[in-house]
């Protein structure tokens, strides 16, 4: 297991083309072959968006499900990725994108519309923009009751008996309220999760990883070192991976230009899968 997991961390780091994972492989436990080294590549960066939105109890969701002949699915159908988007949300390509590859790394993939079709602008600097009302707006009592929902949906809807949380900035709060007893939820992932209070970090009960920027106002290294020691306390599993060269956003919205930048956004994601293969 441990060794399939090396050569799958590897195989998902070469590239960042959309190319679907060939093979006729049967389930998580086989590698994939050696073929696929350097050609194949799960995390897709650029390119059209594969999933498909709906309405559901009056919110929008986006859904990307894994293709029938997906070799990494038929043994995660059980299992679901609930996405959680930064403050930009479900309509942001790249927040598509990053759903999608989750779908092509054998996972059902569903992710809300926080926002009620009002995301904040791609440039947060825009003129007139209010980030401090925004976050307002969006307050755990607004967000909370939409996780829920997509909670119940993959539970009684969908019939998924494990769901991996992803949250990402804004998101990345609820993949720590989510962890808390009785959400519905079984494991979480973070990146440069913003605006966390100590005691959602503390209440939490599933394991839990966080892949950190280091150079993000929102979470510095005082507060990145204080969440790791809250995190040790609880006794759950945990890791926290901080990438150097990185901004606040990096998991979702790398500068591909820049060398640092687009390492650690597919790094991040090959942290994200793994630690869901792992601890489903
Ligand atoms: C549905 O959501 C919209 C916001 O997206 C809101 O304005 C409307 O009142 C909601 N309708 C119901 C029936 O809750
Ligand atoms: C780090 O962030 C905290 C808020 O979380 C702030 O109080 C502190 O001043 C910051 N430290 C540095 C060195 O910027
Ligand atoms: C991305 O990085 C390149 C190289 O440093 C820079 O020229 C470009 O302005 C950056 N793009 C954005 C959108 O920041």
């Amino acid at each position: 297991m441990r060794f399939t997991n090396l050569l799958f961390s590897s195989f998902l780091l070469l590239g960042g083309n959309v190319v679907s994972a060939a093979g006729g492989k049967k389930d998580k436990d086989d590698a994939p072959s050696t073929s696929q080294f350097g050609e194949s590549a799960l995390l897709a960066n650029t390119g059209k968006p594969q999933g498909k939105e709906f309405v559901h109890n009056n919110i929008t969701f986006y859904i990307s499900k894994p293709s029938p002949s997906n070799p990494r699915a038929k043994s995660r159908a059980k299992e679901a990725v609930l996405l959680l988007t930064d403050v930009f949300g479900i309509y942001l390509p790249e927040n598509k994108l990053l759903i999608d590859s989750f779908a092509r790394a054998g996972y059902l993939t569903l992710a809300p519309d926080l926002f009620q079709g009002k995301p904040a602008p791609a440039d947060l600097n825009t003129p007139g923009f209010d980030v401090g009302g925004f976050l307002a707006a969006h307050s755990p009592a607004v967000t909370d009751p939409i996780v829920e929902t997509a909670v119940s949906y993959l539970r009684d809807t969908l019939k998924v008996s494990k769901i991996g949380v992803s949250g990402y900035c804004f998101g990345g709060r609820y993949a720590f309220r989510f962890a808390a007893p009785g959400r519905g939820t079984d494991v979480s992932f973070t990146a440069h999760p913003s605006l966390t209070e100590d005691s959602e970090i503390q209440a939490i009960k599933n394991p839990l990883a966080v892949a950190a920027a280091d150079r993000d106002d929102l979470l510095n290294a005082t507060a990145r070192a204080s969440m790791e020691a809250l995190l040790l306390q609880t006794g759950q599993r945990y890791q926290v991976n901080t990438y150097g060269g990185t901004p606040h956003g990096f998991a979702v919205r790398a500068n591909l230009s820049v060398e640092s930048e687009k390492y650690a956004k597919e790094e991040a994601f090959v942290q994200a899968v793994r630690w869901f293969d792992t601890f489903f």
